[in-house]
């Protein structure tokens, strides 16, 4: 039996500004279990940043609000109710970078131009762990060693501004995994780095999983980054999750229309036909759209497609589909 580790029940949330309202998550039910790998795909603005800061909370509230559902933590066996904690209060830091931890496309977003790797990396180590400032710059190199960065000790006392775009990444993931956490959100970890350096970053990202039986949620807008990677796909569109099984079963037997024109979008997954751009744009975020997300788009719309959002119905073998023609 697979333990859970994250739930999102339900979710709906919004943002509110200026330029109106967004339904920026709709009905997301998902369960991440302990040690598993997850990919979360889909197309620029369908909310898959915001679902991995979502447990941690890192958004921007009160313009980001949840309008419905519950996110449940399971810590040491006990649920811990993430949304009825304080954004910032000493609850939801125990969770935040030691259980759940996140790495970004962009390192210099998290790390710091003023400090060095060394002493960012035991502040945190410090904060999370009991160990004095001997034994986190010990585990300090050591976690930059694990994530393969050359001379770790002379990086150590680097500034980030010092390196380049694959070695920063790499001391991120160092940092992002320094306190072994139970789940690693890596949101697009790879797409600013250049294709060899990418598939290193990708098989160390893989490697510390592994070796530390951490869950692992790989987001990416490719399909084809997280084919090798991951045991479980979700397709995200439009705040929706519109397809979610295993990785073979989302690329060998999809069910939606889109993940279907998904892969026949991508050159790698597909060599037999030519390549189909997916017809259509994404719709703004701040329209209202009646019935399933993605009817504008397809192929296969019916009546009853413009008027209602289909349920998110579970097929053979846990294969979940939201539409009414699969
Ligand atoms: N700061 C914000 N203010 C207003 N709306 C926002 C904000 N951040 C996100 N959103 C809304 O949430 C939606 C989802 O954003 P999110 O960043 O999760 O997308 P994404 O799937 O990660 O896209 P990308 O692939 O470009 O990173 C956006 O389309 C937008 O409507
Ligand atoms: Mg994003």
């Amino acid at each position: 039996m697979r333990k859970k580790l994250l739930e999102y029940r339900n979710i709906a949330a919004q943002f509110n500004t200026i330029e109106g309202q967004t339904n920026t998550l709709n009905d997301i039910d998902l369960t991440i279990y302990e040690g598993m790998s997850l990919g979360i795909v889909g197309e620029s603005g369908c909310g898959k940043s915001v679902t991995a800061r979502l447990p941690i909370r890192l958004l921007p509230e009160p313009m980001f609000k949840v309008t419905n559902g519950d996110v449940i933590y399971h810590h040491n066996g006990e649920p811990f109710e993430v949304l009825k904690a304080k954004q910032n209060g000493k609850e939801i830091n125990k969770i935040r970078g030691k259980e759940i931890s996140m790495i970004f496309q962009e390192p210099m977003s998290s790390l710091s131009p003023i400090h060095t790797v060394g002493s960012q990396m035991i502040e945190l180590i410090m904060q999370h762990t009991d160990m004095d400032k001997t034994e986190a710059k010990e585990h300090a190199i050591h976690m930059l060693e694990r994530a393969r960065v050359p001379r770790a000790r002379d990086v150590y006392d680097d500034y980030t501004f010092q390196l380049s775009g694959g070695m920063r990444q790499r001391v991120m993931i160092a940092m992002g995994v320094s306190c072994s956490p139970r789940l690693l959100f890596a949101d697009e970890p790879t797409t600013a780095l250049d294709v060899t350096i990418q598939a290193q970053i990708l098989g160390l990202i893989k490697d510390i999983q592994r070796e530390q039986n951490m869950a692992l949620v790989l987001i990416t807008h490719d399909l084809a980054v997280v084919a090798n990677m991951v045991e479980e796909i979700a397709v995200f569109y439009l705040g929706y999750i519109v397809e979610q099984g295993t990785t073979d079963q989302i690329l060998k037997s999809p069910k939606h229309p889109y993940t279907k024109a998904l892969i026949a979008s991508i050159p790698t997954l597909h060599t037999n036909e030519s390549l189909k751009p997916i017809k259509g744009s994404i719709p703004d975020p701040y329209s209202k759209i009646t019935g399933c997300p993605f009817w504008m788009r397809c192929d296969k719309v019916t009546a009853k497609c413009r008027e209602e959002v289909p349920p998110f119905v579970t097929h053979e073998n846990e294969h979940k589909v939201r539409c009414f023609e699969a």
